[in-house]
């Protein structure tokens, strides 16, 4: 088997494409050859040794990915060589083969292609989870969604619409803009034309009727947070998802009093860790939405395996729609 090994993580650069033995699988575990690997915001981070989990060295990093099981360990029942899986295990994806926990292997029904799997769990997961359980979105209310081109953004359209809501798309470009409203988004801003002092609120205030989005969803922090948050419409909820524009920021708590909102943390990872069941409830009817055309991830571009940096260097120009995988 070939993987990408990193050996010190001091970024993308001192990744090396090595071969390595073929490895059997222990107890629980499956090894499987990977067939898609997609690249998530902490794939980043990990190989900088800036990602909150810090795996022992060497690691493969990749932490998301589809393919066939070859072989089982002790105590695996629920699989079986040849069926095919997508897994999100935090490392291990990017190279021909990997050991994956069985646990967290999520069996693939029949037609559904390895590169949709591979970019499937953490987007859509993380986006049902905040909106559906954390802001319990309902028919008729309207969503904000920051960063609505990005991996998490896209999913967040489609699952709010597929909710009945009305969404409204923010993006840094034209571009994003319009591929947010080819995924359903009622209307889009374009934020880099309207900067976070008073033009980003008044667009929002225009787009809502004076009465402002009953959810944001914001993956991006930085200067948007606090005039997205001015925004919302009474009894809002304020998801704080991720901060892939670097800042943390911090908001005046008066306003959460003023518009009875409600500011509220979402974690996919530990909600997945500390509710397995309501986990798999929620997994299980992702799977049916796919099913139904309802949502499907949008690949960027897919690239060969051995280009992992090239897609690490495309990841960090801040242009990637949707998502960047690589194949086998
Ligand atoms: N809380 C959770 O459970 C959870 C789960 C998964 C991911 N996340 C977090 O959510 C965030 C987004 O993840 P993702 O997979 O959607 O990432 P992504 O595909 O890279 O999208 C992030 C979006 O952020 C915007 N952005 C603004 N400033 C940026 C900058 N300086 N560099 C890069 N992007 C910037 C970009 O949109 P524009 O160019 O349109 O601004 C981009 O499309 C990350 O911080 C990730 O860690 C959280």
């Amino acid at each position: 088997m070939h993987a990408w090994l990193c050996e010190n993580p001091i970024g993308v650069d001192a990744l090396q494409w090595k071969e390595l033995p073929t490895p059997e699988p222990g107890a629980g575990q499956v090894r499987l050859r990977i067939e898609a690997a997609s690249l998530n915001f902490p794939d980043l981070l990990i190989v900088q040794n800036k990602y909150q989990m810090k795996p022992p060295l060497p690691f493969v990093p990749g932490s998301e990915y589809a393919g066939v099981v070859e072989a089982v360990g002790d105590g695996v029942k629920h699989l079986k060589p040849g069926q095919r899986v997508a897994c999100l295990s935090g490392t291990g994806g990017f190279g021909t083969h990997t050991l994956a926990p069985a646990a967290l292997c999520m069996p693939l029904p029949d037609g559904f292609p390895a590169v949709d799997a591979a970019a499937f769990i953490m987007i859509y997961a993380t986006s049902y989870h905040a909106l559906m359980d954390r802001a319990q979105l309902k028919a008729g209310e309207t969503v904000l969604v920051l960063g609505a081109a990005g991996g998490v953004g896209t999913a967040a359209i489609q699952i709010a619409k597929a909710a009945g809501a009305r969404v409204i798309a923010a993006a840094s470009s034209d571009d994003k803009c319009a591929l947010c409203a080819s995924l359903g988004a009622d209307a889009t801003i374009n934020y880099t034309q309207h900067g976070p002092l008073g033009g980003l609120r008044d667009e929002i205030k225009r787009l809502t009727g004076g009465k402002g989005p009953d959810v944001v969803y914001d993956p991006v922090g930085g200067d948007f947070a606090e005039p997205a948050f001015r925004s919302i419409a009474w009894r809002g909820r304020y998801l704080v998802v991720g901060f892939a524009s670097g800042p943390i920021p911090s908001l005046p708590l008066n306003l959460a009093l003023l518009k009875g909102a409600s500011i509220v943390g979402v974690f996919w990872g530990d909600f997945a860790k500390r509710e397995p069941q309501a986990n798999a409830a929620m997994m299980q009817a992702l799977a049916g939405m796919y099913a139904k055309g309802q949502v499907k991830p949008v690949i960027d571009q897919t690239l060969p395996m051995a280009d992992l940096r090239k897609a690490y260097a495309i990841m960090g120009s801040r242009s990637v729609k949707g998502k960047l995988v690589l194949v086998n």
